[in-house]
């Protein structure tokens, strides 16, 4: 594949169009002069049936009140079965805004105002808002950093489950920052654990559709042919998959008949939003005409980082790469290079990037920076040279 022709035809200037990642650079880094590696979405435009879709949408000119066509739910079913072996029926799922107000309700709909909820960073920050946020008790098991491969201790969580009484398990799978697509293996134990102790599992699986390699991402659904379906309230979406995050539509996916009665019963106190119209037309014609481009779009991540990985291990190789499993986004760590506590101005104000950074994901965090590979090859190849002629400075 010819990524820089790519890069060239799908990479867009995002830069003054209203986008949370560039725009927002003076308010969230008080500085607007960065390169934005941040935000979990690309630079690149979604697929051209997308597009299609959604201009046909627009040309038509009424925006009033949607409905969800069998013909969506033909297309979402019909992904998760060919992608995943996921079956999903129409009974199993609502619709949401997005996976992090889902987050919310599930936590607010499925424990009590005193519950500890558990959660294993480093990982996606918004988990502890989630908890923090609706009043419950943080409970958290770090993952072991392995020389940059992330497990989960199984007896620790386990430990931590039972000390704490935990009510619930946020799962994130494949797991962001630290890249792991989980094996059926360790979910089965995660799951088996938790079953055991009424733990319900809330499974954020965006990033779903990002695997690599031998990696395989397994719906927490079908785990022992689908053994813990009675104990699950998944989370998912096309909006990391074909970079629709801005229209605002995801799915909650529910196989027990209680649990979802719990879910609606909530819903109707907080009052149900509408579906997004054009969040529905788009993933739509993503499930039906985007397959190509999101091979493509995985092709350039997997560039992106193999020439971020050799560039690395040729001139700094004291930065640690986490293997790039699943997801988009890329985990270092560069304690090798400078106490852990310094990488974060080190980033921001001698390289001139805006990252993610490893406080933001965790408590003992310092020193790790995520970098969202899914951009123009030109951003990635800016960010490792400055970052490595900067090391070269220290
Ligand atoms: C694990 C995880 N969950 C949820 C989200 C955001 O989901 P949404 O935009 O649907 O709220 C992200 C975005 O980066 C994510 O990484």
């Amino acid at each position: 594949m010819d990524f820089e022709k790519f890069c060239k035809e799908n990479c867009v200037e995002r830069r003054g169009t209203g986008t949370l990642k560039w725009d927002s650079l003076q308010e969230i880094f008080g500085d607007a002069d960065l390169l934005p590696l941040w935000v979990a979405d690309m630079e690149i435009q979604s697929p051209k049936a997308v597009r299609d879709a959604l201009t046909k949408r627009i040309e038509h000119g009424v925006f009033g009140y949607g409905k969800v066509e069998d013909s969506y739910y033909e297309a979402f079913f019909n992904w998760m079965r060919k992608h995943h072996g996921v079956d999903v029926e129409k009974e199993n799922v609502r619709f949401a805004t997005g996976v992090v107000g889902s987050l919310y309700a599930a936590v607010r709909a499925y424990t009590k105002e005193d519950a500890s909820v558990i959660i294993c960073p480093p990982v996606y920050y918004p988990f502890y808002d989630a908890i923090l946020n609706t009043g419950r008790k943080l409970v958290t098991c770090d993952l072991d950093n392995h020389d940059g491969h992330f497990e989960l201790d199984f007896e620790k969580f386990e430990k931590t489950i039972e000390e704490n009484q935990v009510s619930m398990f946020i799962l994130c799978s494949p797991h962001n920052p630290v890249c792991r697509v989980w094996t059926e293996e360790e979910l089965e134990k995660v799951l088996d654990i938790c079953r055991r102790h009424g733990v319900l599992v809330l499974a954020d699986e965006i990033h779903q559709d990002f695997t690599y390699g031998d990696h395989h991402f397994v719906s927490t659904a079908i785990v022992k042919g689908g053994e813990y379906k009675d104990n699950l309230v998944i989370l998912n979406a096309g909006s990391k998959t074909f970079n629709l995050a801005g229209l605002i539509h995801s799915h909650v996916v529910i196989y027990d008949k209680k649990l979802m009665e719990t879910y609606d019963a909530y819903i109707k106190t907080v009052g149900s939003a509408e579906v997004n119209i054009m969040g529905v037309t788009a993933l739509e014609a993503a499930y039906r005409g985007g397959e190509e481009w999101f091979e493509n779009v995985k092709a350039l991540i997997c560039h992106n980082y193999d020439y971020m990985k050799q560039e690395f291990a040729r001139e700094v190789p004291e930065i640690k790469i986490t293997p790039l499993e699943g997801t988009y986004l890329s985990w270092l760590d560069l304690r090798g290079c400078m106490p852990g506590d310094q990488v974060a101005e080190f980033i921001q104000k001698k390289c001139h990037l805006a990252c993610d950074v490893g406080e933001w994901f965790s408590f003992t965090g310092h020193g790790f920076i995520r970098i969202n590979l899914a951009t123009d090859t030109k951003n990635i190849k800016t960010a490792v040279e400055r970052i490595i002629a900067n090391i070269k400075a220290l």
